[in-house]
């Protein structure tokens, strides 16, 4: 007896995002690169936007071979409207650029608190702005946000990011309500630490802020409530991003997809 049909697209077991287009955002390092080889190797077109030329030379370098391909795209997000045109006719859409300062409220540069809320809150808008008239066109499209655990808890000394990921939160689930009836899913994905740049670049801050040696930053800051105590890796982040684009995934929407080792399970 042939097993009924659980979901559209169940019958093929591997990712295969042939003849897909996605962009990929802060594409030249840690979780952004790890996103952009795997939807490559799954063999989708990849736009892999950053302001980071040599990052992205080494990102293309290192998707040779590879079933898709990768398309370096030098961009610096703070520029609002050429992110917005860099995301038209884009299938997959991954907001992941991002940044982090560590500092107390009452010392938080609020240049820094504007740039990051930039980049991180408003270009993922003005991408997912670019990119639904080609999805809802086409009655499909993914878009992938790549929060955080901060996006559903607070740590003290990062107002700016804190805030910024909250803000994604909503923003993601407002795209699912609007792109579902047009076949268009949104999710966020939210890692604990993971071993990228942009955790090595803050243990110096986080020693300052919290007055201990950079050594014990690890486990008394970072692992401090994680039941898992390691970080995580970005290919494991990379894997679950890929897995909200893959058919077994079509019904979820609107929701978080958390990567914390145990940490919001206290
Ligand atoms: N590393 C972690 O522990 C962790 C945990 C949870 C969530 N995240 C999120 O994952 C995402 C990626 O973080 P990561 O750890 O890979 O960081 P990373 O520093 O390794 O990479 C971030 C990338 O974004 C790019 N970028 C920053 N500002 C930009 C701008 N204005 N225009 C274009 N590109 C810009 C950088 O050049 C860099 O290549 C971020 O949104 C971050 O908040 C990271």
């Amino acid at each position: 007896m042939t097993p009924p049909r659980a979901f559209p697209g169940s019958e093929a077991p591997t990712l295969d995002f042939g003849g897909r287009i996605a962009l990929v955002t802060g594409a030249a390092g840690g979780i952004g690169r790890a996103c952009a080889l795997r939807l490559a190797a799954a063999g989708a077109r990849v736009r892999a936007v950053d302001r980071d030329p040599s990052g992205l030379d080494d990102l293309l370098g290192a998707a040779r071979g590879l079933a898709g391909a990768v398309e370096p795209h030098v961009l610096d997000l703070t520029d609002l409207d050429a992110a917005e045109q860099a995301a038209a006719g884009t299938d997959i859409l991954v907001n992941n650029a991002g940044l982090q300062r560590v500092r107390p409220l009452e010392e938080f540069p609020p240049d820094v608190f504007h740039t990051v809320l930039t980049v991180m809150l408003e270009a993922p808008f003005r991408l997912i702005r670019g990119a639904l008239p080609h999805m809802y066109g086409q009655g499909w499209g993914r878009i992938v946000n790549v929060s955080s655990v901060h996006g559903l808890r607070a740590s003290a000394f990062k107002s700016a990011y804190v805030a910024a990921k909250h803000g994604l939160e909503g923003l993601s689930k407002t795209a699912a309500l609007e792109g579902a009836p047009h076949g268009v899913t949104s999710n966020c994905v939210n890692p604990a630490y993971v071993r990228t740049p942009l955790v090595e670049k803050q243990l110096a801050d986080q020693a300052r802020a919290h007055g201990i040696p950079e050594e014990r930053v690890l486990s008394e800051v970072l692992l401090q409530d994680s039941a898992l105590k390691r970080l995580i890796e970005p290919e494991e982040v990379a894997e679950a991003v890929a897995y909200l684009c893959s058919p077994p995934a079509s019904f979820i929407t609107g929701t978080s997809l958390v990567l914390d080792g145990g940490w919001t399970a206290h």
